[in-house]
């Protein structure tokens, strides 16, 4: 059985100190509303921004462990790169893991498939798990598209992993039309995708490795629609923006996947 896996990417939301106090929120709410122990059924990840991340492992308390990730990074070590953040210095911040290609920087910052390749391989080679995102376009929807463009995407940013390495990873399939827009995915809609991701790991690298990654949804999830996604057999679990940055409203939803049975 794969963990259940719930991330929230912050996006450019949060200074530290509101980071700080976030964090000590969702550590008072989350064992009220029942995710104590989440950490054996459910893994929790949240995504700060850069400017945020000490802020937010200084935060952490026993009682609510968590997965700390960046939003991003850049594929050299070091050098001349003015604004950009690699993956040791994530690692030394105490960071785990990474979210890479999301649709926000494909879209708005020129990330391409070929580069998030590379951002991939260097974190692997830091010891940071990525968490990539997939997912294609109303238009490509519309077009019929959906399982080539995604499946395209996964070809071309795990080109040359290991299975190996596969094992570190996560996918998270993120309709563009879903993000942020309030209209999510259907659970079918979602599985269909998933398995189809599923299929593609499982024949390009190694039968356990494509069985064992973790699949996430993300577009849309609210306390209202992440019970049915995270009852589907086919997704484990998702990846939050807008309603993770209310701790109420997050820790609902790590209420419920904790209350899932495994
Ligand atoms: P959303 O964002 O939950 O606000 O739709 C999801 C994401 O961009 O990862």
């Amino acid at each position: 059985m794969r963990r259940r896996l719930i991330v929230g990417n912050w996006k450019m939301h949060k200074t530290a100190s509101e980071a700080a106090a976030f964090v000590h929120r969702l550590a008072e709410l989350a064992p009220a509303v029942g995710a104590t122990g989440s950490t054996e059924r459910v893994e929790v990840v949240l995504a700060p921004p850069f400017t945020a991340l000490h802020a937010a492992a200084q935060a952490a308390a026993p009682s609510f462990p968590f997965t700390l990730a960046a939003q991003n990074l850049f594929w050299e070590e070091h050098g001349a790169f003015t604004g950009e953040v690699s993956a040791p210095m994530l690692k030394d911040l105490g960071c785990q893991a990474v979210i890479l290609g999301h649709s926000e920087r494909r879209q708005l910052f020129g990330d391409r498939d070929e580069g998030i390749n590379k951002k991939i391989r260097a974190a692997l080679r830091h010891g940071l798990r990525p968490i990539l995102c997939v997912g294609e376009s109303l238009a490509d929807r519309e077009a019929g598209l959906t399982e080539s463009v995604v499946t395209g995407q996964l070809a071309k940013c795990l080109d040359s992993l290991s299975a190996d390495d596969l094992l570190k990873l996560t996918i998270a399939y993120e309709p563009v039309w879903a993000i942020g827009t309030g209209r999510a995915a259907t659970v079918a809609q979602a599985a269909a995708v998933h398995e189809t991701l599923r299929t593609v790991l499982a024949t390009g690298w190694k039968r356990e490795a494509g069985q064992q990654v973790r699949i996430l949804y993300g577009g849309s999830v609210t306390p209202e629609n992440a019970g049915a996604f995270l009852a589907s057999p086919q997704i484990d679990g998702a990846l939050i923006g807008g309603a993770c940055l209310d701790p109420h409203s997050f820790a609902t939803i790590l209420a419920l996947a904790q209350a899932l049975p495994a």
